[in-house]
């Protein structure tokens, strides 16, 4: 099984050409499963509700078409963000696409910063999808924050968890998802974006370096800072069903449940400063 990434700077409200570039991708690509960044389809630095209205579509809409061809013709299932229109509002997702279409879609859980004020809560849970005879899942860019939101994927037994993403931390989500690898024993595919977006007195650099990570936490392959990059790599997705870190130790049998759960509704207490 070849699993990959496309690395790549979407242009603000250029779906059309975004569209093209991502599909010209899908056909050059060898990958069973490519992922593309966050908002790939958009962009991502909004400054208003109308403007997020203009660039959102149907995960299922026509504009799926062409790619569908290009994954069919390829054997290839891409995931893709994007501004999601539905009938109750707009949602930061990412769809699934393969050969006979759209498979499903994730709505972003974890909602960063000014996502807020134009995105709502994702509210589809964490779904798996069977593809391939793999398991994976999908979280976006700030989630990697929420050991609980890889966890929850984990523990439905996913091998692979794909991950678009808009990173403007330096340095935090390529820690974080290594560590979410080696601590859940999936492979990880960070799909970041490159280049910056200067729009309505507001600016985002993105941090590039995009990377597929192993259960063991070996990085398989990085892109670099600013590079459009399209990579992938040879894995056997069984590897992250061995959950034992040495012959004693395994991650998921071990846990401790009946003590984290009595904590489970406790109330956040800050220290005093
Ligand atoms: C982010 O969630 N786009 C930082």
């Amino acid at each position: 099984m070849r699993i990959g990434l496309y690395q790549f700077a979407p242009e603000f409200a250029k779906t059309e050409k975004n569209i093209r570039n991502i599909t010209e991708a899908v056909k050059r690509s060898d990958a069973d499963i490519l992922v593309f960044p966050e908002m790939a389809l958009s962009g991502y630095l909004f400054t208003s509700r109308e403007e997020v209205r203009r660039a959102a579509v149907r995960p299922d809409g026509p504009w799926i078409n062409g790619l569908r061809e290009a994954a069919d013709k390829q054997g290839c299932y891409v995931v893709i963000g994007l501004p999601e229109l539905s009938d109750d509002g707009f949602y930061n997702s990412a769809v699934l696409i393969g050969p006979d279409g759209h498979v499903g879609t994730y709505r972003k859980v974890h909602l960063f910063y000014e996502e807020k004020s134009y995105f709502g809560a994702g509210n589809l849970g964490f779904p798996v999808f069977r593809i391939k005879g793999l398991s994976l899942g999908i979280l976006i860019c700030f989630d990697h924050m929420y050991p609980e939101a890889a966890r929850c994927l984990a523990l439905q037994g996913v091998e692979v968890i794909c991950h678009p993403s808009n990173l403007v931390l330096p340095e935090y989500g390529q820690l974080t998802t290594r560590v979410r690898s080696i601590e859940n024993r999936v492979f990880w595919i960070l799909a970041n974006r490159t280049g910056s977006e200067e729009r309505g007195g507001k600016r985002l650099a993105y941090t590039g370096c995009s990377q597929i990570t192993a259960p063991d936490g070996k990085i398989l392959t990085q892109a670099g800072e600013k590079e459009e990059e399209l990579l992938t790599v040879e894995i056997d997705p069984s590897s992250a069903c061995d959950k034992r870190v040495t012959p004693l130790d395994d991650l998921f049998s071990d846990r401790r449940t009946d003590v984290y759960s009595r904590y489970l509704d406790t109330d956040v207490k800050c220290p005093d400063l």
